[in-house]
């Protein structure tokens, strides 16, 4: 099955309104090939104004987090209603920073998923081990393992986007080799065909990330299983994630 290319930037800390303006403004100006939906991940307070410049592009916005608690008392969180609000298409979760930095569960990002579904959003939904994981040789465990926690009571995943990120690969400069990278996305949509069914397998889109640039984009993309990229560092200069876009 042939399945289009996903690629995402995702900002991070990174970006005030004005860059995230000046970002857009240059990013408008490149043609972004038919097959390819491309996702730009601002902070919060960056999401509305990146919403209005992209409004009539083919440029869509996600966040990079969200809460997974509709409304009440719960200090500094954002609901995926107010995203929806916002016209934000997606919201990125489970990503090994707010795994590991902020002590996100298995079941809290359960409950993040479902609370963005329910809502409408895109999910892209990150996976990935550690350095040590992988000496010890656990990575296939780990990573069926998130993937089945995260995914745990969710009927349908039509709207879900995985994302395969080594820790060991993110920020590093260190790629994931990129038939490795193919072998571990073939394994969770092995996971996937298990939990639910052949379609949604061979449906699904399972990004790669970790230190992917333009000299690496290519190459990954042209792996049998790898459906795009989740960008960090190389989607903070418009002209190196064009290239990639392009790619
Ligand atoms: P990187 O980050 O591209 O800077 O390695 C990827 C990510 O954290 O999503």
């Amino acid at each position: 099955m042939s399945r289009k290319k996903f690629i995402a930037g995702n900002w991070k800390l990174h970006m005030g309104q004005e860059e995230t303006q000046n970002f857009i403004q240059d990013f408008l100006q490149l043609q972004i090939p038919e097959n390819r939906e491309v996702f730009l991940c601002p902070t919060y307070t960056s999401l509305a104004i990146a919403k209005s410049l992209s409004k009539n592009s083919k440029i869509k916005i996600a966040a990079q987090n969200l809460s997974q608690y509709s409304t009440g008392a719960f200090t500094g969180e954002v609901s995926a209603s107010m995203l929806k609000e916002l016209d934000i298409e997606g919201v990125i979760i489970g990503h090994s920073e707010r795994r590991e930095i902020f002590k996100e569960s298995d079941d809290i990002i359960n409950a993040k998923i479902k609370s963005a579904l329910d809502a409408d959003l895109r999910v892209i939904f990150c996976c990935g081990e550690s350095q040590n994981t992988r000496e010890n040789g656990d990575t296939d465990t780990w990573i069926k393992n998130q993937i089945q926690s995260g995914l745990n009571g969710i009927t349908s995943i039509n709207n879900i986007v995985i994302a395969y990120e080594p820790i060991w690969a993110i920020g590093t400069g260190k790629t994931c080799d990129s038939a490795e990278a193919n072998r571990v996305i073939k394994l969770i949509r092995n996971t996937v065909l298990e939990l639910y069914d052949k379609t949604s397998a061979e449906k699904i889109l399972i990004l790669y990330g970790g230190s992917v640039k333009s000299s690496n984009a290519s190459e990954l993309f042209s792996q049998s299983d790898i459906d795009g990229a989740l960008v960090g560092g190389s989607s903070l200069k418009v002209e190196e994630f064009s290239k990639i876009v392009q790619s």
